[in-house]
């Protein structure tokens, strides 16, 4: 069963959205920019340090949005997440990621570029203009949620640092400190840190591809990935990897985290696909969040996680069966 995509987001934003953030929109940008803007907002109970800014953003017009489906809980997002920095249960990321300090902050951006450069926390939230995209997010686990993120395109970052004709992929790196990140110093953990995962640079510029800042109105709480992540809705969850601090370009593919260690269960792709399950089990189906024993909320997974009509192109005449 293919789920529709709506043209045009049928969930006002405004439902979603404090109403501040409607207001003075350059006002607030400027403020969130210079740090000015240090409300909490109401959260969902559980420890975030870091004060949770609200965000200006335009509704954006994204033709690929989820619009037509249920927004799951800011609560269930924001609390049952990925992020073995902090350990590897559902609820470590939320319970300790405040540990991480994420201002200052700044992501460099380096290799095959004409301008290497960097940004910093003030050009991530005021330099580039903030968009709200709903996405359905697909975890490789056969979980998934549909968010209201915030950002920009990847794109808009990329052209500034101005790509060489040399450059064909995209390599990103997660903040590694170990001082602010339990996991990374437990005895069990399994990834080689940084973090790292990769895209091919016309899956970088594709307009679906979000560099992300916030969401449901705010930033990014630090368990989300703060103060930057990716998001690329048609692949597997891991690969929107989480508190960037480092893009290179590269004319090879480069090694990410999970391909280093499980080559044969995560690939460099890992398109969503209901066809190519993963050896240990079935991606024909996924739970979507809030999910119990008693009510899984089982949805069919769609091949490209529902964006093959935007998508697809970019995986012309390939097995996405070889390339997985
Ligand atoms: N990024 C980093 N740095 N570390 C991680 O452990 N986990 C990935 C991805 N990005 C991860 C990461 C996985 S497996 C998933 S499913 C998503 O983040 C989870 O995002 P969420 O917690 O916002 O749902």
């Amino acid at each position: 069963m293919t789920r529709k995509i709506l043209d045009v987001p049928q969930i006002a934003s405004s439902e979603i959205t404090p109403e501040a953030v409607w207001l003075n929109r350059r006002n607030l940008i400027k403020a969130a920019a210079a740090g000015t803007l240090a409300t909490t907002l109401p959260s969902s109970g559980f420890a975030v340090e870091s004060p949770l800014r609200p965000l200006a953003y335009n509704q954006g017009e994204c033709d690929a949005c989820a619009a037509d489906e249920a927004l799951t809980p800011e609560e269930d997002a924001t609390s049952y997440n990925n992020f073995y920095e902090f350990g590897t249960d559902k609820s470590d990321p939320a319970e300790h990621a405040h540990t991480m300090s994420i201002d200052p902050w700044s992501v460099q951006v380096t290799g095959l570029v004409n301008k290497p450069g960097k940004l910093n926390l003030e050009d991530l939230l005021g330099g580039f203009d903030l968009e709200e995209r709903i996405y359905r997010f697909r975890c490789v686990e056969a979980w998934s949620m549909v968010v209201p993120w915030i950002g920009f395109p990847l794109a808009d970052l990329l052209r500034r640092f101005e790509p060489t004709t040399d450059a064909r992929y995209v390599a990103f790196k997660t903040l590694y400190r170990p001082a602010e990140m339990r996991g990374t110093r437990s005895f069990t953990s399994v990834i080689d840190w940084p973090y790292k995962e990769g895209l091919r640079l016309d899956e970088a510029m594709h307009p679906l591809t979000l560099m992300t800042v916030g969401l449901y109105g705010k930033t990014l709480p630090n368990q989300s990935g703060a103060p930057l992540r990716l998001i690329v809705p048609w692949k597997y969850g891991f690969k929107s990897i989480k508190s960037i601090v480092s893009i290179e370009l590269t004319d090879k593919q480069p090694q990410t985290s999970w391909q280093q260690l499980a080559a044969q269960e995560y690939g460099f792709y890992s398109n969503v696909n209901p066809e190519v399950d993963h050896p240990r089990w079935s991606q024909r189906y996924e739970r979507r969040l809030p999910s119990s024993l008693f009510k899984p909320n089982r949805v069919p997974t769609q091949l490209f996680n529902g964006y093959a009509e935007q998508v697809a192109g970019l995986y012309e005449n390939m097995d996405l069966k070889k390339y997985y």
